[in-house]
């Protein structure tokens, strides 16, 4: 289960910059499919469709306008490579001029992020002004950036003056003196004012079931980034299903199914859209109902017996998604090895440990003292010690001790005044 979650999240990042390079205008409004998914769950359980998104995270900033920026920047080869900042600037703020040579010779329209027309003004074009000037627009909120490249050259004959394009930028040749605007314009409605946010962020769940055609799909509920929601049918009254409280504030539209039956199965679509941003996702899920629990298998390590082995993930762009089940049977064949060469030392070491025991108990029948003294007398306490105490436990088994207490009690003493007179001897 968690490899295939660290498999969706990496699906996710290897798509999402797919889905934010395209605007808004060319893409469909079904949106782009980011994850499809086959789960099956047996009768009467609980299913969680899982739908997160952190970039429909409905921030409450009312500064957000802020949070876009231009900056003009030039990168200059020569007298020697440099990049300089020419000016910036954020919605509500002034421009920021960086060289004071420049203030009041270059600007951006004051009502940039109005109409959308960034484009810089070069007012008395010095011959400093060579070089590639870049447009950079960033917008946090959404999390896009664009950037548009301008070579710059002067020139100091009105003969030599064109602008074209040279197969990786336009190239502007000015006659020195003379004012210029190089273009950056951007009309797409984030980077301009008046887009009302609210309305424009939206997550929505469709049902569709087995033989009904996709665009025959019921909408099960609709979300908005306000707080709005808009459930059709009584499916939601009932608490069958329900999404999280703050699902925009969590960016979680996850669907949770409760007692699932078996008219549940079907096809469910999260989609979410954020058309400020141009943001368009839609993940898929086909819910199958297989066979209730049985009772007893609570008790079992695996909580989800059935549902793990036939779930699956697909992606539809890249096919590189690797099956989960593979690596688990390899692991549990690891471990059963394991098991058998622990269980098969065991047996080696107890037929070892017999063998010796036995040959000791012989060696001990015959000449025991000798043994003790001897060891004794090379300084070999450990080996005395230990031939004495195996002397001592190995008593006759007929003895009529009353309970082991008093026969263990009994033995200790007989064996330390044994040990002792021995070694006083
Ligand atoms: C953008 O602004 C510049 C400077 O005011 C102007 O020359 C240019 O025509 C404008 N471009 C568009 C497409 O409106
Ligand atoms: C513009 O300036 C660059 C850098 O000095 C130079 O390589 C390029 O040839 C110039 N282009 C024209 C058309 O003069
Ligand atoms: C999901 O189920 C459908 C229909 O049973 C099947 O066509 C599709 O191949 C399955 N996908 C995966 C990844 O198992």
């Amino acid at each position: 289960m968690r490899l295939d979650m660290i498999h969706l999240q990496t699906i996710a990042v290897l798509l999402l910059p797919g889905v934010w390079s395209q605007s808004s205008r060319s893409s469909s409004s079904l949106g782009v499919v980011v994850e499809a998914k086959n789960i099956t769950l047996p009768v009467g359980s609980e299913a969680v469709l899982p739908c997160h998104s952190p970039r429909m995270v409905w921030t409450q900033d009312r500064l957000r306008d802020r949070k876009r920026v231009v900056h003009w920047d030039v990168f200059r080869s020569s007298p020697e490579y440099s990049v300089e900042r020419i000016l910036d600037m954020s919605p509500g703020a002034r421009q920021r001029v960086y060289n004071s040579f420049n203030k009041g010779r270059i600007s951006i329209p004051d009502s940039a992020f109005i109409d959308g027309n960034f484009s810089l003004i070069i007012n008395n074009v010095v011959t400093t002004d060579k070089g590639v000037y870049t447009c950079n627009l960033h917008h946090h909120y959404c999390k896009i950036d664009q950037s548009v490249q301008i070579q710059l050259n002067v020139t100091k004959s009105a003969r030599k003056e064109k602008r074209y394009w040279d197969g990786e930028k336009t190239v502007f040749i000015v006659l020195l003196g003379s004012s210029v605007a190089l273009p950056c314009v951007n009309r797409r409605p984030l980077w301009r004012e008046g887009v009302q946010e609210e309305q424009q962020q939206v997550a929505h769940w469709d049902f569709q079931p087995p033989g009904v055609r996709p665009d025959r799909a019921d909408r099960l509920v609709d979300l908005y980034a306000s707080g709005e929601r808009r459930d059709y049918g009584p499916l939601f009254a009932q608490s069958k299903m329900s999404m999280a409280e703050h699902a925009f504030t969590l960016g979680d539209f996850s669907l949770t199914i409760a007692d699932v039956k078996p008219v549940d199965r079907g096809l469910y679509s999260c989609h979410l859209h954020h058309h400020y941003c141009g943001l368009h996702e839609r993940r898929i899920f086909r819910l199958t109902v297989g066979p209730p629990l049985p009772p007893a298998s609570t008790t079992a390590p695996r909580i989800f017996p059935i549902d793990e082995p036939e779930t699956r993930t697909i992606n539809l762009d890249a096919p590189h998604v690797v099956n989960v089940i593979l690596p688990e049977h390899q692991a549990y064949l690891v471990q059963h090895l394991g098991y058998l060469l622990a269980a098969v030392l065991l047996l080696v070491f107890i037929v070892v440990a017999v063998i010796v025991l036995t040959r000791r108990r012989k060696k001990k029948d015959y000449d025991l003292r000798r043994s003790a003294r001897g060891n004794l007398m090379s300084g070999g306490e450990m080996s005395l010690d230990y031939t004495e105490l195996k002397a001592c436990n190995q008593e006759p088994m007929n003895s009529d001790y009353k309970n082991n207490l008093l026969k263990e009690r009994d033995m200790t003493k007989g064996c330390n005044k044994d040990f002792d007179g021995r070694l006083w001897k």
